[in-house]
């Protein structure tokens, strides 16, 4: 299927992600449809939707008739298959539990359409490990990006050995037609390209933090003034979530046995209190008083 058939997409889970890669589909023309399992979820994405458009018009990077055109082209709704059944292309950003994953592209492999591409946005789990619930192997592909979606230029299109051509190109094109700055990723690999990166950066960080070696605001301090970074790593798991570090050690660790990859005891705290950063107020850093 080329670009040019894509009029529909589905996007599945309301979350971080989720809300807002449904927010940029819609902007850029595609009708959009959010699904979710909470319905306090999708009330959140759509009021996200008026407040985000109101804000852009404000500051004039749209005219409001191409806000209310994007309000009128994205509808939110808990019924999977009505989200699916028209969809050209759909978007999976629900939680980071494989077999929650695999599930779901079995039911949306029976509910949208033959020529459909379905896309997962894992941080990590390749999407050979998910191909294999559904009768379209060459259309399942990684379409990895980055949080906050609206802002985050960077998509990593992974191409694992069951991926058509077709399906690569036309998942490029439509980060193309999303205004996105894609990378081929040619080989899966376990966190693609960026998350191999910073879950070592993550790792050092805790392990320096767990010794006493200093605190985590210094860490944060040295990777900002001293690297460069736009967010030290304590303040980024803070807005991708304490809890997505957490599921993805654990899902690591029942893969590999590998105890090294264990949440380490502070990321574990945080997580039993149900600390996961910005979007519960508190995580490494307090953010009720924000
Ligand atoms: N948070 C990040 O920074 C980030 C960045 C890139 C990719 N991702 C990936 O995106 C995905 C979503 O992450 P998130 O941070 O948005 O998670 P989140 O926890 O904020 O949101 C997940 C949403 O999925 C919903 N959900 C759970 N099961 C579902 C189902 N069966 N059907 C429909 N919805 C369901 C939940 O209700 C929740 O609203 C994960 O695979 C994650 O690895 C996250």
């Amino acid at each position: 299927m080329e670009l040019e058939r894509i009029k529909t997409i589905a996007v599945i889970g309301a979350g971080n992600m989720g809300h807002q890669i449904s927010m940029l589909c819609a902007i850029k023309g595609f009708k959009t449809v959010c699904t979710d399992i909470s319905q306090e979820m999708l009330d959140k994405a759509d009021a996200f939707v008026n407040s985000y458009l109101d804000g852009r018009v404000k500051k004039e990077k749209l005219t409001r008739e191409q806000a209310g055109q994007a309000r009128a082209t994205i509808r939110f709704t808990t019924d999977l298959e009505d989200a699916v059944k028209d969809a050209d292309y759909v978007i999976e950003a629900a939680v980071e539990v494989l077999e929650i994953k695999r599930r779901l592209f079995a039911d949306i492999d029976r509910m949208a359409p033959p020529h459909a591409i379905l896309a997962t946005n894992s941080s990590a789990i390749v999407s050979s490990k998910i191909a294999g619930a559904t009768h379209r192997p060459d259309k399942i592909i990684n379409l990895h990006f980055f949080n906050p979606a609206l802002v985050m230029k960077l998509v990593e299109v992974v191409q694992g050995p069951h991926v058509s051509e077709q399906t690569l190109k036309t998942s490029m094109a439509l980060c193309d037609a999303l205004g996105k700055v894609c990378v081929h990723v040619k080989k899966e690999v376990e966190g693609f390209l960026l998350n191999r990166i910073f879950l070592r950066i993550y790792k050092e960080a805790l392990w320096m933090l767990d010794m006493e070696v200093a605190s985590s605001e210094d860490i944060d301090k040295a990777c900002v003034y001293g690297a460069g970074h736009p967010l030290g790593p304590f303040a980024l798991m803070d807005l991708t979530g304490i809890d997505l570090y957490h599921t993805m050690s654990m899902e690591k660790f029942r893969e590999t046995g590998e105890v090294a990859e264990l949440p380490s005891p502070s990321i574990v705290e945080r997580y039993t209190k149900g600390h996961y950063g910005q979007k519960t107020g508190k995580g490494w850093y307090d953010y009720t008083q924000k």
